[in-house]
């Protein structure tokens, strides 16, 4: 069991979502916190200035941001305790009509910008056996339509994370990912369509989902307790495990529950 009090926490996509009420938990509870995020001002409007946070502009996808991200983490602080690889993006296209620059571009995000933060802080991580996490998705197990991008960057994610840990398993350090299920936040506003621009709305009534703030308190719990992957809500366990033992019928029982979506891009092949 590892407390957060006092522990440096590196969070990655901090101005919105389940990034933000993260960082706001940790806060909360002792934490010291860095935060990244493009926009400065934005993430910096989130949070009250404290002596506990740092605000850094960092754009994952941009290795030199992040090795200066855990550079500017350890000098104020000496060091990372906990880091979650938590900025990302969607999409909603169908591959056939999408243009491949998004699909590089959420690599680019959720991949790439994971193995960057990672690999910078790793060696303060295991100097203070600490965590490694990453936020993945029901769609790092299985495949999900109108989103082909985004699950091979979270299948991505959770193969490179899955070895690390592994490299690790020895070392006193600890390496796990956490996947939400669908999480009230901006994600489907910004997610891609298929020429790269935003989609503005998001296809769920996003009253009706997990708040950020549950699933921040499900994740900082998880990493208190050097859990090795969570998969967080009842619908996302049970596509997780159907997927497994019947492979087949889950890929109707996912085509359906997408294509029932409102807008969805399915009916092209209905
Ligand atoms: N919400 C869900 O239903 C859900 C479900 C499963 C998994 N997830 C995962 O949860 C994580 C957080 O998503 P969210 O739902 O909280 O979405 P969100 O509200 O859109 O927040 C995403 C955060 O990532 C940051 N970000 C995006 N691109 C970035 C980049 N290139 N460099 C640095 N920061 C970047 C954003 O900041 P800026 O735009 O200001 O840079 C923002 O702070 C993602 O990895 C997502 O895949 C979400």
């Amino acid at each position: 069991m590892l407390s957060i009090e006092n522990k440096v926490v590196v969070i990655t996509g901090g101005s919105s979502g389940i990034g933000r009420a993260l960082a706001a938990a940790a806060l909360e509870h002792g934490a010291k916190v860095a935060v990244c995020g493009r926009d400065l001002e934005k993430l910096q409007g989130n949070f009250t200035p404290t002596a506990s946070l740092l605000c850094f502009k960092a754009d994952v996808v941009n290795e030199a941001d992040c090795k200066a991200f855990i550079a500017a983490v350890v000098q104020k602080w000496g060091g990372v305790d906990v880091l979650v690889n938590n900025a990302g993006i969607s999409m909603r296209a169908l591959f056939q009509d999408v243009d491949l620059a998004v699909i590089k571009e959420l690599m680019d995000v959720n991949f790439w910008g994971t193995v960057y933060c990672t690999r910078y802080a790793l060696p303060s991580v295991l100097e203070r056996k600490g965590v490694v996490a990453g936020v993945s998705s029901v769609a790092g197990y299985r495949g999900l339509p109108g989103r082909t991008g985004y699950s091979a960057s979270k299948f991505a994610m959770q193969g490179f994370l899955e070895a690390l840990r592994t490299e690790l398993l020895y070392s006193g350090a600890h390496v796990m990912w956490v996947s939400p299920g669908f999480t009230a936040s901006n994600i489907r506003n910004v997610a891609r369509s298929s020429d790269g621009s935003a989609q503005a709305e998001t296809p769920l009534d996003e009253q009706k989902l997990m708040t950020a703030e549950e699933c921040a308190h499900i994740i900082l719990k998880g990493i208190e307790k050097r859990k090795r992957t969570i998969v967080m809500t009842r619908q996302g366990k049970l596509a997780v495990w159907m997927n497994k033992l019947f492979p087949g019928i889950t890929d109707r029982l996912v085509y359906k529950h997408f294509l029932n979506e409102p807008d969805s891009p399915l009916k092209k092949y209905h």
